[in-house]
């Protein structure tokens, strides 16, 4: 806390510089010095922040310290990106969360504090993925009143029992709204077996052929059908519209089967998990640039939540634990991680 009290100070004197130059700019009118003396002030904004976090970097800092000094380091961008609005060509870190149930029902009562809370903690995109026919119809009017949410469609196989010819044609129309950018989440899960087997294969295979033809990319569930998920997604060619393996729990050698097609693997709170040696060796092996992050929320919060009603802005929480794998930056996760999200949906 004693760092953040000068920030704030500066930031606060910073913002009365801006609007002392905002006025002797249009008192005299001369746009081009001013714009300079605006470029000046946020360089020397800057700098001084660019200066705390060398000192923060230089710290040997324990694992928990981590999680404390990004945090911090998200204020620091905050305050970057405020004076950064002033300038053309200002960018800053942003969280793209990959996969999350917003439309869910333990959202009822509290959705928009909620998405409020996770905007502040600095998410800027969610992929909301839909899970049935009436979540995908949620899902959409989420995405068009909300500017961070886009959303898929498709049904979970938890829910393809009842599903029905006539669904693919709605799912259909509404991958005509541009916020849809993903097919799913759809797949097999034989954990569970809510639907037959056979059933749950074949709106799989017909889903997969809906996201072919439109030329979308895919979000696929896959529990304890590593095999089978594998098999149908290659005879129904997904690869060619890509996709990501939604909370990917499989083998080191699943994994590069799956990144060596074009796929992504999402990772989420599992990783977080005392005993989740498995995903911790598959994120030391596949490259970054194939790995999203993802919440599932509400469910799989990551630890400390663990139990809880999750939500994206528990996400620092596997950034930190994948930097650690890594031994990278959770800075650097954030960043690749948006940048794999842009790509894989396109936006
Ligand atoms: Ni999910």
């Amino acid at each position: 806390m004693t760092n953040s009290t000068p920030i704030a100070g500066r930031i606060v004197n910073s913002y009365w510089v801006l609007a002392a130059l905002l006025i002797l700019g249009l008192l005299s009118g001369c746009g081009n010095r001013f714009e300079e003396q605006l470029r000046g002030t946020h360089q020397q904004v800057k700098t001084n922040i660019d200066h705390l976090k060398t000192q923060l970097d230089n710290k040997q800092l324990t694992n928990a310290l981590l999680i404390k000094k990004y945090r911090r380091d998200r204020c620091v961008h905050f305050a970057v990106f405020a004076v950064t609005i002033f300038e053309d060509e200002g960018s800053d870190n942003m969280i793209f969360e990959s996969h999350a149930h917003y439309d869910d029902e333990q959202f009822g009562s509290d959705r928009e504090a909620i998405l409020k809370k996770v905007r502040d903690s600095g998410v800027g995109c969610i992929i909301n993925a839909a899970s049935s026919m009436n979540s995908s119809r949620i899902s959409l009017e989420l995405a068009k009143s909300h500017e961070i949410i886009y959303t898929s469609v498709g049904v979970h196989p938890h829910d393809v029992q009842d599903m029905k010819e006539s669904d693919l044609e709605i799912l259909l129309a509404m991958t005509a709204f541009d916020k849809v950018v993903a097919i799913g989440e759809i797949g097999l899960d034989y954990y569970y077996d809510t639907a037959p087997r056979e059933i749950q294969k074949l709106w799989f295979r017909e889903q997969i052929k809906l996201a072919v033809d439109l030329d979308l990319p895919v979000i696929i569930h896959s529990r304890e059908a590593a095999q089978d998920t594998f098999d149908i997604l290659h005879e129904g060619n997904a690869h060619s519209v890509g996709g990501v393996i939604h909370c990917f729990s499989g083998s080191v050698e699943m994994a590069k089967r799956y990144v060596d097609l074009g796929y992504y693997l999402g990772i989420g709170g599992v990783v977080t998990f005392k005993n989740a040696k498995k995903i911790t060796q598959v994120v030391e092996v596949i490259p970054l640039d194939r790995l999203l992050i993802e919440t599932d929320a509400p469910y799989l919060a990551p630890v400390p939540y663990r139990g809880k009603r999750n939500d994206s802005s528990h996400l620092a929480e596997v950034i930190a634990k994948i930097a650690e794998i890594k031994g990278i930056t959770p800075e650097e996760v954030e960043k690749v991680t948006w940048e794999n999200g842009q790509r894989l949906f396109r936006l």
